[in-house]
């Protein structure tokens, strides 16, 4: 079965079609990043004006390979969460297509289809199993009991893991998007060099937070300037990469422990090395099976929202033309 799936609730506007959820036949994607570098971070309105610029040439480029979209099965499309018009552009332009092609619509989660994007990366891999889900504004561990069954079973109290990459990024002046620009400073950097705060709850021990480590950043940068002391970037981008990659392992891995024996990480901080070596680590020692994405998969991408828009239509979640856009919507949910 050939899935065409469209994303575009971000800054990335992709187009991809995947066979049987499992195997990549096209995967197109343009990257916002130039005109938001301009602003110093994602600008809502400039990114649906992009969106709709580049859509319609792109789904084109991706139905190529395929002859076009009568060889189609399926159309999934990214409807929540993300930035509202951001969304709108690929929900309103996948509901036209599916429906002037009369193929059925399937609504994707962008968590669910970050998640799917290590069927991409290994075919074998199947649930149940936990998975540490890690991106801009969202940071879970999530029990994931068959392709269309979520639990939360963790999640951050305040900012997500990414956000705080992209928060520490403009503090210490590397800018956007921080994640990868951080990971490159913390490259040569100390990690030892300053003690920031690990946060743990004894209420649950799978939740997240993440601002008392950027206040801390942001309290050491300032007493820096004031005494007139320089400060060591890459240091400190290490330092504070150590502390969020270090919470994020632990809960995680103790999670998986606990749940499945099997774990499987998502989302744009998947790309993180530092996390990645740290959860290879941990779950070798606790018995725990890993899986992570490939780094193409990791940021926002259509193939993952292809993939899990296959196993969305096989439980039979499809849409009609009243299908909207949701700013917020948990990974649990599922109105379909
Ligand atoms: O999943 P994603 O591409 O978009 C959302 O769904 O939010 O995630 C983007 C987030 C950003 O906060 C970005 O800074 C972070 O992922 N990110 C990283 C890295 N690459 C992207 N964080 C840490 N290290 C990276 N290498
Ligand atoms: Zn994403």
């Amino acid at each position: 079965m050939l899935v065409l799936g469209i994303e575009s609730s971000c800054d990335e506007t992709a187009a991809a079609v995947v066979e049987n959820g499992t195997k990549v036949i096209s995967n197109e994607v343009v990257s916002q990043i130039d005109i938001h570098t301009l602003y110093g971070g994602v600008v809502p309105e400039i990114a649906s004006r992009c969106h709709v610029e580049a859509i319609s040439s792109l789904v084109r480029k991706a139905l190529e390979p395929v002859g076009g979209i009568q060889n189609i099965d399926a159309v999934a499309v990214t409807y929540a969460p993300g930035l509202i018009g951001a969304l709108l552009v690929g929900v309103n332009f996948g509901k036209s297509l599916a429906f002037a092609a009369g193929k059925p619509l399937v609504p994707v989660h962008h968590l669910r289809g970050h998640i799917a994007a290590n069927y991409l990366t290994d075919p074998t891999l199947t649930p149940p199993f936990t998975a540490l889900v890690v991106s801009g504004g969202h940071s879970h561990i999530v029990n994931v009991g068959n392709h269309t069954t979520f639990t939360v079973v963790g999640k951050t109290r305040d900012d997500a893991a990414g956000e705080s990459f992209d928060k520490v990024a403009r503090v210490i002046g590397l800018g956007y998007p921080g994640g990868p620009k951080v990971e490159k400073a913390a490259a040569t950097g100390n990690p030892s060099a300053i003690r920031f705060p690990r946060t743990h709850f004894a209420d649950n021990e799978f939740d997240f937070s993440f601002s008392g480590i950027k206040t801390a950043v942001i309290n050491y940068v300032h007493n820096a300037q004031q005494t007139g002391t320089e400060i060591n970037i890459p240091d400190v981008a290490a330092s504070f990469s150590a502390a969020v990659t270090e919470v994020l392992a632990d809960n995680a891995t103790k999670a998986a422990a606990r749940f499945n024996k099997k774990l499987v990480l998502a989302g744009g901080v998947a790309a993180n090395g530092t996390l990645r070596k740290r959860l290879k680590k941990e779950c070798k020692e606790k018995g725990v099976q890993l899986f992570m994405p490939d780094l193409r998969y990791c940021g926002d991408n259509a193939a993952m929202i292809a993939s899990q828009g296959y196993y969305e239509f096989l439980a039979g979640h499809t849409a009609d033309e009243t299908l909207n856009a949701y700013a917020n919507m948990s990974i649990e949910e599922n109105p379909f």
